[in-house]
C-alpha cells in the first residue's frame, strides 16, 4: 500500500517538496530558497535550471534526511509560480534565456503599445484576462526579440516554451504539457473555446509549435524517468497553478466561498463553477481546474505586492530582522497615526493595473518612525484585499459565505485582526498552513486513486483560528477612504 503524495511546490522565492499521507497531514518536508535577478529596475528573473536543480535536491534531501524510500509514494503533483516564462532547446535541454518572472516589469512598453493599438477588448473577450506584463505572453515575445536564436531554433522546431510546472515536467518525464489553470495565464490561451488561440499568437508573434499541451489539472501526465528521478518510475497525476491549487486545497468548491492566500503577493479567488464571470472592474477570469471533462471556472484578484513589502521592510530598509518582528513594532502603536504606504513596487494590478504606479509613503510627520511604517506596510495588505474583495462580491452578485486564508502572513495576528475590522468579515485561518501544497497533492491522489473523491476530502478540512470584526463602522470607513486617496495619489504620480 503506497502511504504518499509528493508535492513539488514551485513557488516564486522558494521551493518545497512535500509528503503528505491519506489523512491529509504533512509527513516531511524540505524546502529551499533560490536565487532572483534584478538585472534592471522592474525587471524580475530566475535561472530555471537552478529550479530544476533544487527541486532535484530537495527530493534528495527526503531520501536521505527522512528515509523516504520512493515506492511508498503513489503519485506526483506539481504546483507553481504562475505565468512566470520559460524558453528551452529541446536538444540541449537548456534554456536560452533567464525565466522571466510573473513580477517583472520588463515588458511593460510591449503592453503598452497593444493597449494603444486597441487590442485590450479583443484580449479580454477571450482570455478573461487585461494586457499586462504580469502574464506570460508579453514575456515570451519579449524573449523572441532579443534573444538572436529564439527564432532560428523555433524555425528548426527545437524550441519549447512553458511555465514552470510545464518546464519542471519536461525534465521528470521528458513530456511537454500544462494544464488548464496554469494555461489560462498566458494570455494566449482561449478559456472559453478551451484552446490556443491563433489570433492571439499572431498578435505576440508566437508559432504555435513552441506551446505545450494542455491537460485535465487532476489526470496522468506521465511517468518520471528513471535517470532523473532517483532511478524510480513515478506517475505525475496533477499540475496546477499555486492559487487555483490553494484555492482546491481549502475546499472552496462551490460558489460564495473565498480564498486569499498571503504569499509573495495575495490572491484571491472564488470558484464560479462553470459560468465564467466576467469583470468590469479589474478582478481576472481564469480557470481553476478542468477535471474529467469539466472546467471550473474562478474570479480573481492579483494583488502584486503583499508579503514580498514585509521583505522589503526586512531586507532594503533593513528595519526588521524577520518578518515575525512586525507584529511586534505595529503593536506598538494603536493606530496607523495617519501613516498610508502603497506597495506599488511593480506597479498594482487587481483592480487597478496600473504597470507604472510606484510605491509611496503618506502621511509622515516628524513624529513618524518605524512603527508607522511597518503598521502601514502591514496594514497595506489588509486594504489591497479589501479593494479587491469589494469588486468580487459586487460582480457575483452573491453574498460572501466565509473568507479563508492562508499563507505566510496569517501567523500575523495583527494584520489579520486588522483584515477582518477593515473587511467587516469574518475570517477563517485554515489549520494547514501549505493549503496550496495540499490542493495539489488532493488532485494529484484523486486521480491516482489514493483519495476516493473530493467529499473524501472535503472531511479532512480544519479551522486553526477565526477572526471576528470589532472595529467600530466610523473608523472602518475613515480608515479605507484615507487608504482610497493614498492610492488615488500614488497613481497621478507618473
Ligand atoms: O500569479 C503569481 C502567483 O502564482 C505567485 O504565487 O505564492 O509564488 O507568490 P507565489
Amino acid at each position: 500500500m503506497k502511504q504518499y503524495i509528493l508535492t513539488l511546490d514551485l513557488g516564486t522565492t522558494s521551493i518545497r517538496a512535500m509528503l503528505f499521507n491519506k489523512n491529509s497531514e504533512i509527513c516531511a518536508m524540505e524546502q529551499k530558497e533560490f536565487t532572483q535577478f534584478f538585472p534592471n529596475p522592474g525587471w524580475v528573473e530566475q535561472d530555471a535550471e537552478e529550479i530544476w536543480k533544487v527541486t532535484q535536491t530537495l527530493v534528495a534531501g527526503l531520501l536521505v534526511n527522512h528515509k523516504l524510500d520512493l515506492d511508498d509514494v503513489a503519485s506526483i503533483g506539481i504546483t507553481n509560480q504562475r505565468e512566470t516564462a520559460v524558453l528551452w532547446d529541446k536538444e540541449t535541454g537548456l534554456p536560452i534565456y533567464h525565466a522571466i518572472v510573473w513580477q517583472s516589469t520588463q515588458t511593460n512598453e510591449i503592453c503598452e503599445k497593444l493597449i494603444e493599438q486597441g487590442y485590450e477588448q479583443m484580449v479580454k473577450s477571450k482570455t478573461g484576462l487585461p494586457i499586462n506584463s504580469y502574464f506570460s505572453a508579453s514575456k515570451i515575445k519579449w524573449m523572441f526579440d532579443h534573444v538572436e536564436e529564439a527564432k532560428k531554433l523555433a524555425d528548426e522546431n527545437k524550441l519549447l516554451f512553458g511555465t514552470i510546472d510545464t518546464w519542471i515536467l519536461w525534465k521528470l518525464t521528458g513530456n511537454h504539457a500544462t494544464d488548464y489553470s496554469n494555461a489560462s495565464r498566458t494570455m494566449l490561451y482561449n478559456i472559453f473555446e478551451k484552446k490556443w488561440d491563433i489570433e492571439l499568437l499572431q498578435l505576440f508573434q508566437i508559432p504555435e509549435s513552441v506551446l505545450p499541451e494542455v491537460k485535465d489539472t487532476s489526470g496522468l501526465f506521465g511517468v518520471t524517468n528513471k535517470e532523473a528521478f532517483f532511478q524510480h518510475e513515478i506517475p505525475i497525476t496533477a499540475l496546477v497553478g499555486d492559487q487555483q491549487a490553494s484555492l482546491y486545497g481549502h475546499g472552496c468548491f462551490d460558489k460564495g466561498i473565498v480564498k486569499n492566500t498571503y504569499g509573495t503577493g495575495c490572491f484571491m479567488l472564488m470558484n464560479t463553477k462553470q459560468t465564467p464571470v466576467i469583470s468590469k472592474s479589474g478582478l481576472l477570469t481564469t480557470i481553476a481546474w478542468g477535471m474529467n471533462g469539466t472546467i471550473d471556472y474562478a474570479i480573481e484578484g492579483s494583488i502584486f505586492v503583499a508579503g514580498s513589502a514585509v521583505q522589503w521592510l526586512r531586507d532594503s530598509l533593513q528595519m526588521i530582522q524577520n518578518a515575525a518582528e512586525s507584529e511586534q513594532y505595529a503593536k506598538q502603536i494603536e493606530n496607523n497615526n495617519g501613516v498610508y504606504l502603497v506597495p506599488a513596487f511593480v506597479g498594482l494590478g487587481s483592480p487597478y493595473w496600473d504597470q507604472d504606479a510606484k510605491g509611496a509613503i503618506l502621511g509622515l510627520t516628524r513624529g513618524s518612525g518605524k512603527a508607522e511604517i511597518v503598521r502601514a506596510t502591514l496594514e497595506s495588505i489588509a486594504y489591497q484585499t479589501r479593494d479587491v474583495l469589494e469588486v468580487m462580491i459586487q460582480e457575483c452578485e452573491c453574498d460572501l459565505k466565509e473568507l479563508r486564508v492562508d499563507g505566510g502572513a496569517v501567523m500575523n495576528e495583527l494584520l489579520m485582526q486588522f483584515q477582518s475590522d477593515i473587511l467587516n468579515v469574518s475570517i477563517d485561518v485554515a489549520k494547514h498552513q501549505e493549503t496550496t501544497a495540499l490542493g495539489a497533492a488532493y488532485l494529484s491522489g484523486l486521480a491516482s486513486g489514493f483519495w476516493a473523491s473530493q467529499e473524501d476530502i472535503l472531511k479532512y478540512r480544519q479551522v486553526q483560528r477565526q477572526y471576528q470584526p470589532q472595529m467600530n463602522q466610523k473608523n472602518r470607513e475613515y480608515y479605507y477612504e484615507q487608504w482610497k486617496k493614498a492610492v488615488k495619489t500614488v497613481m497621478m504620480f507618473k
